[in-house]
């Protein structure tokens, strides 16, 4: 599978709820060769999700990283988070056909995986569906525009 190591960083944001998943995640995708962005949080000490998904959204937004990876309990809140910024779509996904579509036909640019619904496995098949498959754009692409 094709991760795209080349095209930048890809950062990682989660509450304590998401913490354990990150780690796993983060040091799984940089053993491949992916430059990642760790954005917090570090520990399981309660934190409030939107202070990440607003972190992570504003890295995604300057340009300092390729793609996001969000994580809290469920993958909703921080998901909810992040897509209030105008240029974010975030995609909770917790099976690979969702994530391999948030891609395909979504354009996403942040995956959102909820820590308390999805095991680790399949979060790392998700997570590598994800940064591996491309746009199809045609008739998705105008759809996207719309979505401002
Ligand atoms: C934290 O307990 C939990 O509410 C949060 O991680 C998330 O699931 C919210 O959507």
């Amino acid at each position: 599978m094709n991760l795209h190591h080349d095209k930048g960083p890809v950062a990682f944001a989660a509450d304590h709820a998401g913490y354990a998943l990150k780690e796993q995640l983060r040091g799984r995708l940089a053993d491949t060769g992916t430059p990642v962005l760790d954005l917090g949080t570090n520990s399981e000490q309660s934190v409030d999700y939107p202070d990440f998904g607003n972190g992570l959204a504003d890295v995604l937004l300057r340009g300092d990283a390729w793609r996001g990876v969000a994580i809290c309990g469920t993958g909703l809140g921080i998901s909810m988070a992040a897509n209030r910024h105008p240029g974010i779509r975030c995609a909770p996904s917790h099976d690979v056909d969702t994530a391999r579509l948030a891609r395909a036909h979504n354009d996403a640019n942040v995956l959102a995986l909820g820590a308390r619904i999805i095991d680790p496995e399949t979060a790392w098949q998700c997570l590598q569906t994800f940064l591996a498959t491309d746009f199809e754009a045609g008739r998705h692409a105008a759809r996207i525009r719309k979505l401002g």
